[in-house]
């Protein structure tokens, strides 16, 4: 153990007693989850709260006099008071649940349609997942605005002197992650989001992989929209949020229609509800939505800075290891980077690498990582992609180095 190592109050081994999974075999090996990126795994504390919420008070919200359905939305409200509260957003109706970040890029995109004309123009990083370039294409399709990409460096970082070149008074929206989920890269978003500003364009932050590492202060920020989901945050799937400030939400144009998002309806007109109820039609994943806040004050407990601290160690002590076999090329470079890496062997295809070490118990994700635009930069079909979270320890790295070195050889 490294001295950086010893001087975080971390421990390990209670924290991994919070995931039961983490005892569970795999081809006959203990598993050594790697995947952490794709989906994180869920402490007991947020599994308790799932069962909670069925076993005794499981009701729809918002809607019913009765004792359950009150429960049920004084929880379900209490999570977003949570959520509010770690995000650092001003007022807690600025917290819209989603179905996760892909449901809150496409809200916002399909409320642009309404703002944008022929001839604007919108930005987007080239380091983008699928769910954040899709979206916005089918909105200049649907608009005529062009989509504009703000190139990247060899090491996976972006050029920021291309952006500062492009951005113009025709810029309406300005959208990037906040870390990359197939390269790790951190990216500048607070010098982006001043600069838009200052040309007058809004900006939408894909926090889907920061959040898992960083706690990200929407205030400080100034950050228009910020998109997450629960799933990469010890909670479950199907489930996220959207920030968006006050003032956007309430200009922009509900996503859905249906229950829960009006005030009054007739043949003749129809009336939106207030903020938050505009943005969410329909019945929600009440649970989901309960588990995530249950999920966000599990990490706090632990605490964010110590997570990057030790998550840091990780990464820095499984680079070195990986780089000392031969024929490795680590994908992503860059200064400030979260605990991801993504690599080849050459001569071998990711592919067969993430099969062997399944084989070995050993979860890591292959292929493009639906992100398509970054592995045509590499002129690569894909890599493997090992992601770290505050669980794993420096035994499942020497494990995971183990198991690629001998797929190496069983493979060459
Ligand atoms: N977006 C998730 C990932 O990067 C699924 O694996």
């Amino acid at each position: 153990m490294s001295l950086a190592t010893e001087h975080i109050a971390f421990n390990i081994e209670k924290i991994r007693k919070d995931f039961p999974i983490l005892k569970r075999e795999i081809n006959g090996y203990p598993l050594v989850y790697l995947d952490n990126a794709a989906t994180s795994q869920t402490p007991q504390q947020v599994i308790d709260v799932i069962v909670d919420y069925y076993s005794n008070y499981n009701a729809n919200i918002h809607r019913g006099v009765h004792s359950l359905s009150q429960e049920a939305t004084e929880k379900y409200e209490q999570a977003r008071i949570s959520l509010q509260k770690h995000f650092n957003a001003k007022k807690p109706y600025e917290i819209i649940f989603t179905s996760g970040t892909t449901h809150g890029i496409n809200l916002i995109a399909s409320g642009f349609a309404s703002i944008l004309k022929e001839g604007d123009e919108i930005l987007v990083s080239a380091l983008e997942h699928h769910s954040n370039i899709v979206p916005w294409q089918m909105l200049c399709e649907k608009t005529g605005a062009v989509l504009k990409v703000i190139p990247m460096n060899e090491d996976g970082s972006l050029i920021y002197s291309a952006f500062e070149e492009m951005i113009s008074e025709k810029t309406k929206i300005v959208f990037l992650n906040h870390v990359s989920n197939a390269l790790g890269t951190i990216n500048p978003i607070k010098d982006i989001i001043e600069k838009a500003h200052s040309h007058g364009a809004a900006v939408l932050i894909d926090g889907a992989q920061a959040a898992p590492h960083i706690k990200a202060d929407v205030q400080a920020l100034d950050v228009d929209f910020y998109v997450v989901s629960a799933h990469k945050m010890c909670g479950p799937t199907g489930v996220g949020i959207l920030y968006g400030k006050e003032e956007w939400l309430k200009k922009l144009p509900p996503y859905q229609g249906g229950g829960e998002m009006i005030a009054s309806v007739s043949f003749e007109k129809t009336t939106y509800a207030d903020l938050p109820h505009k943005f969410e039609a329909g019945t929600p994943n009440i649970c989901g939505g309960i588990a995530f806040g249950a999920a966000v004050d599990y990490m706090n407990s632990i605490g964010f800075e110590k997570i990057a601290a030790y998550e840091q160690e990780l990464l820095e002590y499984a680079t070195a290891k990986l780089l000392e076999i031969e024929g490795m090329k680590i994908y992503g470079n860059s200064k400030e980077k979260t605990a991801v890496i993504s690599f080849n062997i050459a001569g071998l295809h990711p592919y067969d690498i993430g099969t062997l070490l399944d084989k070995m118990g050993i979860a890591v994700r292959t292929g493009h990582h639906c992100a398509q635009p970054i592995m045509d930069f590499y002129k690569i079909p894909g890599t493997v992609r090992a992601s770290f979270s505050f669980y794993n320890t420096r035994e499942e790295i020497d494990r995971f180095i183990e198991g690629v070195k001998k797929a190496k050889m069983m493979l060459s």
